[in-house]
């Protein structure tokens, strides 16, 4: 069975309350490892769990065989949550979990083409449905689109030298697998210590593969006006960008008054876990807990400054 160790464990049990009786939503089971957590610290507990990656599911699956009949797996996009869960069974729901990116399976696996640290097929689709792989990205994409990704989501200033190598290589012969693209950027791009280009741009193809930014503010915006009051929403990124959007969905909503923010700064992992598991380094876990906006609008007089601006009724 292959590997994921959690990440910021102990932290996520605590922010959902997870010893508590409750319904949970886990949109990134992955091979189980939150969702076992949740299933065991209660026996009343209940888990919703999704993953874009049908041999996550599968494992996922596995992994959860001692909680047979206490959970729901589906096959999805958590994006598609209207679709896979009536509002009112949303509405039902004590703590979400997005634990997102990319798992040590499916990094570690080289059919997936994930990494560069070994040889395998151009791909990075965490859903193996959809058409659109890496190697259309970098065969396929023009000059202007490769710089944009690579300067979006791989946050280099100046890709030109990377995408002029890649745009001469692909034309002479397409690029197949991971090996052949690490060789063509580090002809123009050496290995650097903190954020190695090489790093940034086989993020900035994960991402673009698999939409990870794609409408994910609005996503949570819309999750947490579903919310129930008093129910609860952890997300551990792993990248600036993805930070970047929780961070700003979750101070759109405290301002709009639906939510309150847990965590001032973001929980990243102590010292001793990211011994143990080097890939807990980049994790920032961020938490937010739905208002009672009915008491709220009760507290807060009509036409009182505080009521239409929404935010000071934290205080
Ligand atoms: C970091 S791993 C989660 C590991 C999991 N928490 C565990 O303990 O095993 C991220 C997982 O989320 C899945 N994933 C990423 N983005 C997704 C999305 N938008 N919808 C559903 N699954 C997604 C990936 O396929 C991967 O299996």
């Amino acid at each position: 069975m292959p590997g994921h160790i959690p990440v910021l464990k102990n932290e996520v049990a605590d922010l959902l309350n997870i010893t508590g009786e409750g319904i949970f939503f886990d949109g990134t089971v992955g091979l189980a490892g939150h969702s076992s957590a949740i299933l065991n610290a209660n026996s009343t507990n209940y888990l919703y769990g999704a993953d874009k990656d049908s041999e996550a599911i599968e494992f996922a699956k596995k992994n959860l065989e001692p909680f047979y009949g206490r959970f729901t797996l589906f096959h999805s996009d958590f994006r598609n949550i209207k679709n896979l869960l009536p509002p009112k069974v949303i509405a039902k729901i004590d703590g979400f979990l997005f634990d997102l990116g990319v798992s040590s399976f499916q990094l570690d696996n080289p059919d997936k083409g994930f990494a560069y640290a070994q040889d395998s097929p151009l791909d990075m689709r965490m859903d193996k449905n959809q058409s659109l792989s890496a190697f259309e990205v970098v065969n396929h994409y023009s000059h202007d689109q490769l710089s944009d990704i690579f300067k979006r989501y791989g946050e280099l200033d100046n890709p030109a030298r990377i995408v002029d190598q890649i745009v001469f290589h692909r034309k002479t012969k397409k690029i197949e697998n991971t090996g052949e693209l690490k060789t063509i950027i580090r002809r123009v791009a050496p290995q650097q210590k903190t954020m190695d280009p090489l790093a940034r741009i086989f993020q900035a193809i994960r991402i673009e593969v698999n939409g990870e930014l794609t409408g994910l503010e609005d996503f949570f915006d819309d999750l947490f006006n579903m919310m129930k009051p008093g129910a609860r929403v952890v997300v551990i990124s792993f990248h600036s960008l993805e930070d970047r959007i929780v961070k700003s969905a979750l101070k759109d909503a405290r301002e709009k008054g639906i939510m309150e923010i847990l965590t001032s700064k973001p929980i990243t992992a102590q010292d001793n876990e990211v011994k143990m598991n080097p890939r807990s380094r980049s994790a920032k876990l961020r938490a937010g807990e739905r208002r009672n906006c009915l008491l709220l609008a009760a507290k807060v007089p009509a036409g009182h400054p505080k009521k239409a601006k929404g935010r000071e009724v934290n205080d």
